[in-house]
């Protein structure tokens, strides 16, 4: 039987002139043009340089086994991982990407365990340090911009990504949403859960001073392509998905603790509240406390859901399908 790495490996193409590869232990080769590209650790390097910006930046790995999670704590725990960690997105997964289906994770970092569980999973980053650590979960790891994915056509179930669109520009956005279709099975799907520009409390007090938001809120994570939820969705249909489903999050004053963590670097210098707040979500997020209160805030956002308004959100996760 095919290995979850050879069916992975089956699926790629040189990203030069989209031919496909030879596998070596130390490189994968173009069976077309010259291109050699070496794997490091498991790690298909694509690209022969490293980003200043976000090499080693994020390795954050997600760990939760579906098959572990027995008796009547297992399946509790397993209703908070589907429903409520990470706004639920994992749960949104669940329902479009069969049983050992593929899903390619777009800016993966340490990536996350229950994909390589359920299907065969492809990770997809900048930074080769990110990468090494997916690669000990998913069946492939690659080196390589989300514009240019070295992937042959109509070959996935899903593409994934989370927080990594308010880190393209528009044109980046553009191309990947060209990428996604194209690898994308017909009838695939995208999840995406990213960052958005919101209209609430919160951000319209965030953004009262526009060269201390753009320290806190932009520069600190590097978020240039930050933009309301409704354009996310505009976007989409525009490369030919259809929505079907969308979770606005974080549309009133109860917030995941970053946001308050990003209103502390622009304006807790000056401002006393801002501070206080910046220093218990610092804590929150250091503590056993940040997961609980990021759970709390997600179910309240989910049960106002059906009133609350789209670019009300800070946050939001969209699935849509390729037709
Ligand atoms: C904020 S992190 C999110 C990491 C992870 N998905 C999570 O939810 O924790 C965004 C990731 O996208 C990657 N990234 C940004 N631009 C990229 C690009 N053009 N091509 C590939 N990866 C990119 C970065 O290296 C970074 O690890
Ligand atoms: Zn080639």
């Amino acid at each position: 039987m095919q290995s979850k790495t050879e069916e992975a490996r089956s699926l790629l193409r040189c990203p030069t002139c989209r031919a496909s590869l030879d596998w070596s232990p130390g490189a994968a080769a173009c069976t077309s043009c010259s291109a050699r590209y070496p794997i490091e650790s498991g790690v298909v390097r694509f690209i022969d340089e490293t980003d200043d910006f976000y090499e080693g930046a994020y390795d954050r790995q997600i760990h939760f086994s579906e098959s572990s999670a027995t008796g009547v704590t297992g399946k509790l725990k397993s209703w908070a991982f589907f429903n409520l960690a990470q706004s639920g997105v994992i749960g949104e997964v669940r329902r479009v990407l069969p049983d050992g289906g593929r899903i390619v994770d777009l800016g993966c970092a340490g990536g996350i365990t229950w994909f390589g569980e359920r299907g065969t999973a492809i990770g997809v980053e900048l930074s080769v340090a990110s990468l090494k650590l997916a690669a000990q979960i998913y069946a492939a790891t690659l080196q390589a911009y989300v514009t240019e994915l070295p992937i042959c056509d109509e070959s996935v179930d899903v593409v994934y990504s989370s927080y990594l669109w308010e880190h393209l520009t528009p044109e980046t956005k553009s191309n990947l949403l060209a990428e996604t279709a194209r690898i994308l099975r017909p009838g695939g799907s995208t999840v995406i859960q990213c960052d958005t520009l919101g209209d609430n409390l919160i951000s319209r007090y965030a953004r009262h001073d526009p060269e201390k938001y753009e320290k806190g809120f932009i520069d600190n994570d590097g978020h240039i392509g930050l933009e309301p939820g409704s354009k996310l969705l505009d976007r989409l249909r525009d490369a030919g998905f259809t929505i079907k489903r969308v979770m606005k999050l974080n549309t009133t004053v109860f917030q995941y603790p970053s946001t308050y963590g990003w209103l502390d670097l622009s304006y807790g210098d000056e401002v006393k509240w801002v501070r206080t707040l910046g220093n218990a979500a610092q804590w929150m997020l250091n503590s056993k406390a940040g997961l609980p209160i990021e759970l709390a805030v997600t179910a309240f956002d989910r049960a106002i859901n059906p009133i609350s308004k789209l670019d009300a959100a800070t946050r939001v996760v969209v699935t849509a399908v390729r037709s």
